[in-house]
Parts: C-alpha cells; sequence; structure tokens
C-alpha cells in the first residue's frame, strides 16, 4: 500500500506547482515568488505566495503552508496516498504500489479514458455525419457556428440505439460507470443519449467528466405519432465516480482566463445560455448543471473572482434563496449581482437578437438585493395609499433578509421615498424583523475548520539576525558555501531549520523530517520563509553584515557561558577575563578590513566552545 520516498520525491519533482495552483486561483508573478488570493480562507488582498523551484506556498494570513501533495489534499479533500496517485497520473509516473491497491483510482481513470473517447466519438458524428445535418442546422439556426461547436466540443448522438456502445466496445462496467450506457431488458447493451445534441463538460484541467444532452425540436413536416413519449429537453450524466454536479461549473475550463483577467464570473442556467456569451464576447461565463447554484459552486467561484454575476432569465433571476447568498457573499468575501434581463428572455436568445443588450446588462448588473428590491417595487400598484403599503410590507421582507443593518438602511431610504412612506416609521419594523427571521438561516459550513489542518501560529516572535540568515541560506545557497554554521543560530528553531537545509535536501523533505521529529515550529517557520521574497538583491557586503549580526548574537550567548563557567569555577577569571576582551576585539573587527580574520577566529572560538561543552 505504501509508496517509496523516492518516488513520493520524483511525483513532487515533476509536479509545477504554479502550474497546478493554478487551475484554482490565479497566481501573477511577483519577483521570485507567485501570489495570489489565497484559496483556504477568503480574502481580497493577495497574501497567497508560491515558491515555484521549491514547490511550496504559504499563506501569511491564514497561515496554511504546504508542498504540492498537502495543496490537492486540501482542495480535493483528499489523503496523503490518493493526493499522490492523482500527482502521479497528472504527471504520467508510474507508482509501485501493490498491485491490489488503489482501485478506485484505476477506475476513475478508466471512466475518465472512457468519457474522453465518447466525446470525441460524438464529436465527429456532429461535424462529419451525414445524419446529422439537421443538428448542424439546428445549431446554425441558433447562431452557433462549426467554429464554435468545434471549440464546445459539440456533438451528436445518432438516433440508434447503441451506436456508441458498440463502435467504442465499452464494457458494461464503463456504460454504467460514465453513465453513457446501461444493459436493457433483454440484456444488449444499449446508450444513455440518443438523436441528442451533445454539450460535453469538463472539470476545471479540461478533463470530459459528463454529458448532456438535448433533443431538437420536432420537425414540423414530420407527423407526431401517437406513440411518441414524451422526452425531457434535456440528459445529462448521472453522479459517478467522475463527476459531481454540485461541484461542477459548465465552461469553467474555457472561462478560467477571461474571468481572472476581469475578476468577474458570469453565471447563466444553461449550456446554450453559456455559448452564447461567449459568442457576444464575454468568455466568462459558467452554468451549473442541472442542478441550483449552491455553497460548493461558489467555494470554487471565489477562487477566481470576487464579482459573480447572475445572468437567469428575468423569472427566475430572484428566486435564488436570499439568505444563502448573502451568507456565501459574507464568508466568500464576493459581491453578487444580478443582470436585469427583458422579460422572458434568456441569454441566449438576447445574444443572437441584441448582443449589445446582453452586454449592458451584464455591466449594469446591480447587488442582488437591489434586483429583488425592483421587483416588489416594479410589481407595485403605487396609486392607492394599500398598494403602496402592501410593496413596503413585501419590500421590507426582501430588506430583513440581508445580514447588514448599514446596507439595509440604506436601500430603506430608497424604499420610503419610492412609497411616499416615513423612514422613520419603516426603520424600527425592518429591524424587528430582521431580529426574527421566519426562516432560519442555513448553518455555517464548515469549511473554517476543515481546511487547513496544518494552520499553527508559532509562539515566541524569532530573532531577526537568524531569520536573514535562513533567508539567504535558502536564496543563497550555493554563494554562501559554509559562510553560516549551525552554531551561529542560538534559537533552536533556527537551528534545527539550518540543520535539516544544510543536508542539501530539497526544502519539502526538510519539512517533512523536521515534521517527523515533532520540530513544528521549525517546519512552519521553514515553509513560511520559503515562499518568502527577499526585498531586494543581496551584495557581498550585505552577506557579511548578516554573518556579522549573527556571529554578534551568538557570541553574545556564549558569553553568558563564559560568565557562568567562570562563576562555578570552571574557568579561572583571567582566562575567563581574557577571553571577553579577546573576543570583543575581534566582535569590533567584524565588518572593517580585517573582518575575515575576526569572523575565522570568531567561528573557531565558538566551534572550540561547543565541542568542550558536549565532551
Ligand atoms: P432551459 O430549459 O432554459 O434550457 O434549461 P436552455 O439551456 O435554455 O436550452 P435551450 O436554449 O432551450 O436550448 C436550463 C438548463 O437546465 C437544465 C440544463 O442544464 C439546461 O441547460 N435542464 C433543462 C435539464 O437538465 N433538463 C431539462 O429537461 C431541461
Ligand atoms: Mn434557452
Amino acid at each position: 500500500m505504501a509508496i517509496s520516498d523516492s518516488e513520493i520525491a520524483q511525483v513532487r519533482a515533476a509536479t509545477d506547482i504554479v502550474a497546478l495552483i493554478s487551475e484554482y486561483v490565479a497566481l501573477k508573478k511577483s519577483g521570485r515568488r507567485w501570489t495570489g488570493l489565497c484559496p483556504f480562507h477568503g480574502e481580497k488582498t493577495p497574501s497567497f505566495s508560491v515558491n515555484a523551484e521549491e514547490g511550496r506556498y504559504y499563506c501569511f494570513g491564514c497561515r496554511v503552508s504546504g508542498d504540492q501533495i498537502t495543496f490537492v489534499r486540501e482542495m480535493q479533500h483528499l489523503d496523503f496516498i490518493e493526493a499522490v496517485r492523482l500527482l502521479a497520473d497528472r504527471a504520467g509516473i508510474e507508482l509501485h504500489e501493490d498491485a491490489n491497491a488503489g482501485p478506485a483510482r484505476k477506475e476513475k481513470q478508466e471512466l475518465l479514458a472512457a468519457m474522453d473517447k465518447a466525446v470525441e466519438w460524438y464529436h465527429h458524428r456532429l461535424l462529419n455525419s451525414p445524419d446529422a445535418r439537421p443538428a448542424r442546422d439546428y445549431l446554425r439556426s441558433r447562431g452557433i457556428s462549426g467554429e464554435t461547436a468545434r471549440q464546445f466540443k459539440l456533438g451528436w448522438a445518432p438516433d440508434e440505439w447503441d451506436a456508441l456502445s458498440t463502435s467504442l466496445k465499452f464494457s458494461e462496467k464503463i456504460l454504467v460507470g460514465t453513465g453513457l450506457g446501461f444493459v436493457n431488458k433483454r440484456d444488449r447493451r444499449q446508450d444513455s443519449l440518443r438523436a441528442r445534441i451533445i454539450f460535453p463538460i469538463f472539470d476545471p484541467a479540461g478533463k470530459a467528466i459528463a454529458v448532456g444532452g438535448r433533443i431538437l425540436p420536432p420537425d414540423p413536416n414530420r407527423p407526431v405519432r401517437d406513440d411518441a413519449r414524451v422526452e425531457p429537453k434535456y440528459k445529462n450524466s448521472p453522479e459517478t465516480p467522475i463527476y459531481s454536479k454540485r461541484r461542477t461549473l459548465y465552461a469553467l475550463n474555457w472561462a478560467k482566463n477571461d474571468i481572472i483577467k476581469s475578476g468577474e464570473i458570469i453565471v447563466c442556467e444553461g449550456y446554450t445560455d453559456v455559448i452564447a456569451f461567449f459568442a457576444a464576447g464575454m468568455p466568462r461565463a459558467v452554468a451549473t448543471c442541472g442542478t441550483a447554484l449552491g455553497e460548493e459552486h461558489f467555494r470554487t467561484m471565489r477562487n477566481f473572482a470576487k464579482r459573480i454575476v447572475l445572468a437567469y432569465d428575468a423569472d427566475s433571476a430572484g428566486q435564488s434563496a436570499a439568505a444563502s447568498v448573502y451568507q456565501w457573499e459574507r464568508q466568500h468575501e464576493v459581491d453578487v449581482a444580478v443582470a436585469r434581463l427583458p422579460k422572458g428572455s434568456d441569454p441566449a436568445e438576447l445574444a443572437q437578437k441584441d448582443p449589445q443588450a446582453l452586454r449592458d446588462a451584464i455591466a449594469n448588473a446591480v447587488p442582488f438585493l437591489q434586483f429583488r428590491l425592483e421587483r416588489v417595487l416594479d410589481a407595485a400598484n403605487l396609486a392607492t395609499a394599500e398598494g403602496r403599503a402592501r410593496a413596503a410590507e413585501l419590500a421590507m421582507q426582501v430588506l430583513a433578509e440581508h445580514p447588514s443593518d448599514l446596507v439595509r438602511d440604506q436601500y430603506l431610504m430608497q424604499v420610503a421615498d419610492r412609497l411616499r412612506l416615513e423612514l422613520v416609521a419603516l426603520r424600527p419594523r425592518v429591524a424587528e424583523m430582521a431580529r426574527n427571521p421566519v426562516k432560519r438561516e442555513i448553518p455555517s459550513e464548515p469549511f473554517e475548520d476543515t481546511a487547513p489542518a496544518r494552520r499553527r501560529i508559532v509562539g515566541a516572535p524569532m530573532p531577526r539576525p537568524g531569520l536573514e540568515a535562513l533567508r539567504l541560506s535558502l536564496h543563497y545557497s550555493h554563494e554562501l558555501e559554509g559562510r553560516f554554521i549551525a552554531e551561529y543560530f542560538v534559537n533552536d528553531t533556527q537551528r534545527e531549520i539550518f540543520e535539516g537545509l544544510s543536508k542539501g535536501l530539497p526544502v519539502s523533505d526538510v519539512i517533512d523530517a523536521l515534521e517527523r521529529q515533532g520540530e513544528e515550529d521549525a517546519a512552519h517557520v521553514l515553509s513560511q520563509l520559503v515562499v518568502d521574497e527577499l526585498d531586494r538583491d543581496y551584495t557581498a557586503e550585505d552577506v557579511t553584515a548578516v554573518v556579522s549580526q549573527l556571529l554578534r548574537s551568538a557570541v553574545a550567548e556564549e558569553m553568558k557561558n563564559v560568565d557562568r563557567d567562570m562563576r562555578g569555577g570552571v574557568l579561572s577569571p583571567e582566562v575567563a577575563m581574557a577571553t571577553i576582551t579577546d573576543v570583543k576585539e575581534r566582535i569590533s573587527l567584524l565588518e572593517t578590513p580585517h573582518g575575515e580574520v575576526a569572523e575565522r577566529d570568531l567561528r573557531d572560538w565558538l566551534l572550540s566552545r561547543s565541542h568542550s561543552e558536549s565532551s
């Protein structure tokens, strides 16, 4: 079951940590490091830092740290072995585990490979097959060009029972595992999707994980048969080992770049809406796949953008559970806005009719609360006192759902104004409604507790010279050969780190070793240091200054021992005084033209002291 250390090291070495983390959050190059918004806690200014060469990350905000393996463990809630396997697959490394290890992983690989083949097969049928002509015509009629069909890998499932199953010779296990087919009552393999346009669904890294299939509109020239069953407009893959609807956002794989660039993510209801947004020049749209927008979707989105624009058709736009939306806004530090689309049109239709109107609707999207209020007020009959009172009642209910009294109050002013009612009369009623909400708020989700298992605050402040020295050791390991020795570090944690680094192993290995020895503080400090940027290039003089500082602190510490030895009678007062004078003189020579000799003498003295102690 175990994976050997050398294979783990191989997996780490083969995994570009910047590319890996970029699948989840946007990273920008900053000096020799990469920085971005921390995926482990909500924040608006980046405090997450990545060292590409050493394969380490650290968040200066929530203090999570780790390497490639811990990153996928925490992002995907995997155990260590699963995370290593995932990265090994990604890097094409074959692990030599026990033969019976990881059946689940092997199964997933097979399902992904099958899904990939199926998507290619459907796609090829759409582009090339004569029987796909009606599908191609239909797509064109909806403004979806051949180029777009290629971009989104759209496909065609022919009007046959088992075209896919037999062409690709999928086993029953694969058919059922992917949801692409099943075994029918007559014990024959059968396709799940038939006579449908295929919208393949990919994970953020671009692996096909599911498909959605849309029927064609009925052919007006063909009479409807009496026995024709009413088919649902869309049939989607079921939940499978490779597909979780709760987590998946359609098109995120293509939209990622523009989302990061623009800081905005557009959420719509369907595959065709997403495609329409891309065609209208807004390639930052995603859709949930046959499920409501939920917590897991937010958790994914907030890693990419801070502004979420809901672009639902007018009837469903205000329907999202308000309490949850506000909670997610707060929890994930995102803003949710709503695009005001003309009544009765969804983005796909609008994009075809009037793409500029669609762009305007996105640009002029309003906060979720404002949108809900407007709907109440627009529907109200403001001509009568009763109408206005009724509208006020509804508006206050909408307002009361928002958790912030400051926000509520600002909108309440608008309501009072519009309804010509006294603000002072409305205010206490909203406050009362907010205190006693009819619906209970959804329980706060457990993310804060589960994710950063390594979160840990280092207690005592670290001596500066030691930190500086370690920083230099990390950045200038070659140039520094021998300038620092373990005896210079008076702080135990710092010395542990230095000794670890002196072995010349990769930093991740040093951190692992420190953790195994129970040196968690040292592991933490090193995790932080390795992503820490030097504020400038260090000259030879700078290095000497750091060495001197460190030496001074080490010597000062050792002087205490000399003093102790003298009092304890181990050293005669004469020898002790001579030593102190001698050492002080050399200290004063550091960073002068005689510094090099002084440094060497002090170093020898410290070494001799530490040897005499240990013997
Ligand atoms: P819509 O009915 O709005 O479809 O459902 P659409 O995306 O606008 O499709 P077109 O424009 O008519 O071709 C929105 C989404 O709800 C899911 C699909 O994910 C669809 O994209 N849905 C809809 C289903 O899962 N099953 C259905 O029968 C209908
Ligand atoms: Mn539609």
